[in-house]
């Protein structure tokens, strides 16, 4: 592997901290980063190929760089050049991944299912519990249990092999309780060097999913349906390298179209796919924000005379997405009157609500709903991003309170958020990214 920065030495992750002096307008163009849930799932998927892949497009985060180290670890070859990825996978041999790596990533469980495809054996940590929930993996075990696989659960190891002599895995109709995203990735992967005709029902219908589908067959893969609920896999005996481009990230698109919501400012995004973006686009529609699309994959955001509060239900794509939640929940903290956000993707996420209460929001959470009353004003305090997107909704909430906020917590806004202090400054963003004990000492000397 070269030219991947080390996760260890990236901008001081660990030990920095965002500083913002709100209420300054946004302006300008801005451009929209690789998808982070694809480009993390098309690495998994290179190891299905024993030729060169290349994926263009790729964010430089800290999740990248970290499944590019398991992928490593597997004895894969990989370079970075810029936001290209080679990936070569013909001695991959290692079918254990590495506990450390796993642990802090979820999505490198997902490689579980083209590691059993490509060696018939594969060795994961369980990913483990996370801020946002219990995020348990049973339906990616009971898939690949239901395509032949031996899956057994010790000492906090995933430990699955493929028995017969072939060691192939055999197709098969599998149903999924809830439409999982990871699971149902696990699984096309897995199902993709398959025996036969693999039919995922309840299938999650998400856009990385389908670009995981067109990156597989874009190698040779014969898979169709991915987008809609019932997902059609016929196995092939090998694939081909390919030329890929990953897409753009919604998530990143839907925290800048908040973050100019709440500073009232018109912006323009590209690339975007605005069909990817429609829930977060019909929601600020109905708060009064006016959203165009300027030309092909290009959005413009212009301000809302007033921002109006709304009620937000997340759900399973196309629904709308946890992923944008706690960003929303920033814009509606200040939108005028009362909204209820209920969270029903995952248990536990909805821990920003008492950081936004810092900031000045009237927020109460009772179990997965959070009632939420407009104020008028944000002011400014010190706040701690308890996960990615949690810190990513104070940073839009910065961006609107009067006076300086500083935001620990940057080594979860850097997995997933290429250089978003960068791009925040390049719009006229007062942001900057210090020293942890420089901003320290600085609240320290505001307290006396
Ligand atoms: C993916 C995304 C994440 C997003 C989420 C939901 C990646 C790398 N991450 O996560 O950003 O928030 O989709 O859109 O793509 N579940 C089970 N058993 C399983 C699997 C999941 O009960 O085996 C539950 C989870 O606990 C959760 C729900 O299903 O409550 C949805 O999870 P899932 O769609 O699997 O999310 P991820 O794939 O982990």
């Amino acid at each position: 592997m070269s030219g991947l920065p080390d996760v260890k030495n990236a901008p001081e992750a660990d030990s920095s901290v965002l500083r913002i002096w709100g209420g300054h307008s946004l302006r300008g163009h801005v451009k929209i980063s690789g998808a982070k849930n694809s480009a993390l799932v098309l690495m998994a998927g290179a190891l299905l190929c024993s030729e060169d892949c290349r994926i263009h497009n790729v964010p430089m985060l800290a999740d990248v760089e970290r499944m590019a180290q398991v992928l490593s670890a597997l004895g894969v070859r990989i370079e970075r050049n810029g936001e290209t990825l080679d990936i070569n996978a013909k001695d991959f041999s290692t079918s254990k991944a590495p506990y450390e790596l796993v642990t802090q990533l979820r999505a490198s469980f997902f490689a579980i299912g083209a590691i059993l495809a490509r060696l018939g054996v594969a060795q994961m940590p369980l990913p483990g519990g996370c801020a946002i929930g219990a995020r348990p993996v049973d339906l990616h075990v009971r898939g690949l249990q239901a395509m032949g696989a031996e899956v057994q659960i010790e000492h906090g190891i995933c430990n699955a092999y493929v028995p017969g002599s072939n060691r192939r895995l055999k197709g098969a109709k599998i149903y999924l309780d809830s439409p999982s995203v990871g699971a149902t990735e696990t699984l096309m992967m897995a199902a993709t060097l398959a025996d036969g005709e693999t039919v995922i029902e309840n299938a999650a219908r998400e856009p990385e999913v389908v670009d995981l589908a067109n990156f597989c067959n874009s190698m040779g893969a014969k898979i169709t349906g991915a987008g809609t609920s019932t997902i059609h896999i016929k196995g092939v005996s090998q694939l081909h390298s390919t030329d890929y481009q990953v897409i753009p990230d919604r998530i990143e698109a839907g925290t800048f179209l908040t973050a100019a919501a709440i500073t009232h400012s018109e912006l323009l995004l590209s690339p975007v796919i605005p069909d990817h973006l429609l829930p977060a686009i019909a929601k600020l529609q109905e708060m009064g924000v006016n959203i165009i699309e300027e030309a092909p994959n290009c959005l413009r955001v212009m301000p809302a005379e007033v921002l109006k509060a709304a009620d937000i239900e997340t759900l399973p794509h196309p629904g709308f997405p946890t992923d944008m939640q706690a960003q929303f929940m920033s814009l509606l903290a200040i939108a005028d009157g009362d909204s209820l956000i209920s969270e029903t993707v995952f248990e536990n996420r909805l821990r920003h609500a008492s950081e936004l209460n810092r900031l000045g929001a009237d927020i109460r959470v009772k179990g997965n709903i959070a009632f939420v009353r407009g104020v008028p004003l944000l002011s400014g305090a010190p706040v701690l991003g308890t996960d990615l997107r949690a810190a990513a909704a104070l940073v839009v909430a910065g961006l609107a309170a009067s006076g300086e906020t500083t935001i620990k917590g940057l080594q979860f806004l850097d997995r997933g958020y290429d250089r978003l202090d960068l791009k925040l400054q390049q719009l006229g963003a007062k942001v900057e990214r210090i020293r942890e004990v420089d901003a320290d000492a600085a609240i320290a000397s505001a307290a006396h």
